[in-house]
């Protein structure tokens, strides 16, 4: 198949839309709260950010379907084609003035993750895979570590808004038996930054398919290993992900599959 339009117009968008992100930076913006509590944010600028990119795609791909953080699965109609959008990625750190934050596209052609990316406009990074055809930041190949110890290796997670508590145990045994563990409040830049070998493996309870869409692309086509974390197929409606070079992936999995009640805990994640 020649992806070659869908990657066109997903680097054009992304850049348009990573700009209107990076314009309001550190500006005096709207935010409100999402659901219970005060922890899950959206700004003025998620919403800006997402409708020019839903604009863009009824513009240029009438029939093709939707499924976007802030405004839900808008499809016109059943399409082969979805394009699947987290407009800020890490907006608790956006809302903070803390960079770490990125515009993630994702299209899925027949089910398929097909084009990703994946665009961080303060650390001026914009990450991107077609599939069978690897990744790259800013224009040049990427690839995972070869890390394939524990010990060495650095780590990331993440805390959903809600039942944080159900990563402490796997953040616990990780903290002890790996180089580090960083939590930086990114998902779509976690997987990326596996992608890059910066990080050695990533995992995570409670993702949204906006959170897996491009990064998971990403990280396969620079050459690791993304699953759900009982070692399924990556499912973007089924929570978890874990996403590592490929050496690393049977010392994080064992861990994963040893806790006796893994699949009750993914079930739970919100
Ligand atoms: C969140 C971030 C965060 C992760 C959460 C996500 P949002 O996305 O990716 O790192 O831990 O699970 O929901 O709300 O900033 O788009
Ligand atoms: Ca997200
Ligand atoms: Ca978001």
């Amino acid at each position: 198949m020649n992806t070659d339009k869908y990657l066109k117009f997903t680097l054009t968008v992304s850049e348009q839309a990573a700009k209107i992100a990076g314009d309001y930076y550190g500006k005096n913006i709207n935010i409100k709260y999402k659901g219970e509590g005060k922890n899950n944010l959206v700004t003025e600028v998620d919403r800006k950010v997402e409708d020019h990119i839903v604009k863009m795609i009824h513009k240029t791909f009438p029939d093709h379907c939707i499924l976007a953080e802030e405004s839900g699965d808008c499809g016109i109609k059943p399409s082969a084609y979805r394009w699947i959008i987290d407009p800020i990625d890490g907006t608790t750190n956006y809302a903070h003035g803390y960079s770490f934050f990125a515009v993630s596209i994702g299209l899925e052609i027949d089910g398929k993750m097909m084009v990703g990316a994946v665009n961080a406009p303060v650390l001026k990074e914009l990450f991107y895979a077609v599939r069978d055809k690897g990744s790259r930041l800013n224009g040049k190949p990427i690839k995972v570590s070869r890390t394939n110890r524990l010990e060495t290796a650095l780590l990331a997670t993440g805390f959903t808004y809600k039942n944080r508590g159900l990563n402490l145990p796997n953040f616990e045994h990780f903290l002890y038996n790996s180089q580090g563990i960083r939590r930086c409040g990114a998902a779509t830049l976690d997987f990326c930054y596996v992608a890059a070998g910066r990080l050695d493996g990533y995992w995570e309870l409670g993702l949204r398919p906006w959170d897996m869409a491009a990064g998971s692309l990403i990280v396969e086509e620079a050459g690791g290993k993304v699953t759900a974390l009982d070692g399924k197929p990556l499912n973007l409606m089924g929570k978890s992900s874990l996403a590592t070079n490929k050496l690393l992936y049977p010392h994080m999995l064992n861990f994963f599959k040893e806790q006796p009640l893994l699949h009750e805990i993914i079930r739970e994640a919100p």
